[in-house]
């Protein structure tokens, strides 16, 4: 399973690289525009760079001409960018000629299992299921996850399910559990799936025990 970060903020990247642990980056525009920066493709490239993995950038244009050219335009960013574009009706012959065209896609703000298997026959490299905006309106999102490896199983496609909008750990919990490709976490709740308390409390008694015994090192016998 393949975790993401989902982040545009230049400094949590840095600091969650060297755990080794992170497979790439997700970003959308409501991310790109909490970090305000001034200068957004310097911005988008340093990210490029830093990850050694699929870079997820959103298109922001709305016709189907521009988000054609806009997804032309990112995918020429970097080796690792993943064009990532909102489900939509009207750009299903974009989606699929970019496809065709070998440019790597996320289509995001999936929500049912019909739209993913729409933009699945496209063979997008990822769909991006919102669990969490689902909760948000007391529908269990996790259902969806389950749902979506069901079918491609049940067909065998190669589209990636990437769990998004995790909120909490049990999202994570279950996305592992039901088998999502990828899950892309906000920094903060992975900080929270690192500090485990029980850990935590573990390793501070091992501490205590071990100051018991005085030894300046392990293995002087002195
Ligand atoms: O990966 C999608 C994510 O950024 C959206 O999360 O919490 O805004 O629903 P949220």
């Amino acid at each position: 399973m393949k975790l993401f970060l989902d982040t545009a903020n230049i400094d949590l990247i840095k600091q969650w690289m060297p755990t080794g642990v992170i497979d790439g980056v997700t970003t959308n525009p409501s991310l790109i525009a909490q970090e305000k920066n001034g200068n957004i493709k310097a911005a988008l490239l340093d990210i490029c760079n830093m990850v050694n993995g699929d870079v997820s950038i959103e298109v922001v244009e709305k016709t189907p001409e521009k988000v054609y050219a806009q997804a032309k335009e990112i995918s020429n960013l970097a080796k690792n960018v993943v064009v990532k574009i909102p489900f939509a009706q009207e750009y299903l012959p974009v989606i699929s000629k970019l496809t065709k065209e070998n440019i790597k896609i996320n289509v995001t703000l999936i929500f049912s299992l019909t739209q993913a298997l729409l933009v699945s026959k496209l063979n997008v490299k990822y769909i991006s299921p919102f669990i969490g905006r689902w909760d948000d309106i007391d529908i269990d999102g996790m259902e969806l996850i389950k749902d979506l490896v069901t079918m491609k199983k049940n067909y065998n496609f190669k589209t990636e399910i990437l769990a998004a909008s995790i909120r909490n750990v049990i999202h994570l919990q279950k996305s592992i559990l039901y088998g999502a490709d990828v899950a892309t976490i906000p920094p903060l709740l992975l900080d929270k799936v690192f500090k485990h308390p029980l850990t935590i409390q573990g390793i501070e008694k091992f501490d205590n025990d071990w100051k018991k015994l005085n030894k300046t090192n392990m293995f002087n016998e002195k």
